[in-house]
């Protein structure tokens, strides 16, 4: 494994791999020196052209964890602004040495196109692109409920038969995609409840089930995750559903929901949020809530990624 594009590709072994290294890595976290030697003199490029503060600065924290060099690339305020095109800048990059390139782009397929090409001899990791996929993001789900399921023997498992239930702008979320896909993959069982407006077309072939009622779900599958995803404003060019009250009612996670759930249910969400919109604060502050755990460990499992990828023990994986 050379580039972390899509959790389509990853196998059930690979995928495990990388948790169970992220629980190194996790470990390493809880040390007053939380630093590893593993990839000094390494440099990591963070090239994001979309708006992001989590991913990004969970990427930098990995990278500078594992004592590599880190350049931030911002879009905004550089070259690209004036019309400089991804082979300009990947060739700007390699001639500054860069050994792994983690982007995220708006356009679907970027990070593909920027490993398949000649431009850049690097190491590259899809931060999200588009509606396409957001790996680490899936795999850090997926850590986090491996560790809430079987905490201190997390090792070496994965989530078979685990019910989860992912709710909300399903047509432009690249996180509902790389989970699905990850999830499966891992034993799980998915389902996607959506306004009719938000589901992509051709989730018919693809291995997950399709309701549209959040209750019935809810009371159907007694769900072991609840998964909210944000709603996507800024993807969207047309009223998907009829305003935000209508929303939140049928497809939200409030409190009433929240009870009906019960306690054992884990309730999710990569945020940021739009609380009172997809999720209450009531949901999102609750023990069930794994939103702060999702943002710690997102640095474990991007520093077993970088690790893989980029400390010569790649072969390691394949
Ligand atoms: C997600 C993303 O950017 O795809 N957020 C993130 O990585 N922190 C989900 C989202 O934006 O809704």
């Amino acid at each position: 494994m050379r580039h972390l594009l899509s959790t389509k590709d990853l196998t059930r072994d690979e995928a495990v791999r990388i948790l169970d290294l992220a629980e190194d890595m996790a470990a390493v976290q809880t040390r007053e020196v939380k630093k590893l030697p593993a990839l000094r003199g390494r440099t990591v490029v963070n090239l994001f052209f979309e708006d992001s503060t989590r991913t990004r600065i969970s990427f930098e924290a990995a990278a500078k964890r594992l004592s590599a060099d880190v350049i931030n690339f911002a879009a905004k305020g550089s070259s690209v602004s004036k019309g400089e095109s991804l082979k300009d800048t990947a060739q700007t990059l390699a001639a500054m040495g860069a050994d792994g390139v983690v982007i995220r782009h708006s356009a679907s397929g970027a990070p593909q196109v920027l490993a398949q090409s000649d431009w850049i001899d690097a190491g590259v990791v899809n931060a999200g692109d588009g509606t396409h996929e957001h790996p680490t993001q899936a795999l850090l789900d997926a850590f986090t409920m491996r560790r809430r399921l079987h905490g201190a023997a997390s090792r070496g498992k994965a989530l078979d038969g685990v019910k989860v239930v992912i709710v909300g702008d399903i047509l432009h979320s690249r996180v509902a995609r790389s989970n699905l896909w990850l999830l499966r993959t891992l034993g799980a069982e998915v389902t996607f409840v959506a306004p009719a407006t938000l589901v992509p077309v051709g989730v018919g072939s693809w291995p997950v089930e399709v309701e549209f009622d959040l209750d019935a779900a809810l009371a159907r599958i007694r769900p072991d995750v609840l998964m909210m995803l944000r709603i996507q404003s800024e993807r969207m060019n047309a009223a998907f559903f009829p305003s935000a009250r209508e929303y939140a009612r049928e497809w939200g996670l409030d409190d009433e929901r929240l009870v009906a759930l019960g306690p054992d249910s884990m309730v999710m969400h990569p945020g940021p949020m739009n609380r009172g919109l997809e999720i209450s604060a009531g949901a999102a502050d609750s023990p069930q809530s794994t939103v702060l755990e999702q943002v710690a460990n997102g640095v474990s499992i991007r520093m077993a990624v970088l690790y893989l990828l980029l400390s010569g023990e790649r072969e390691a994986l394949s």
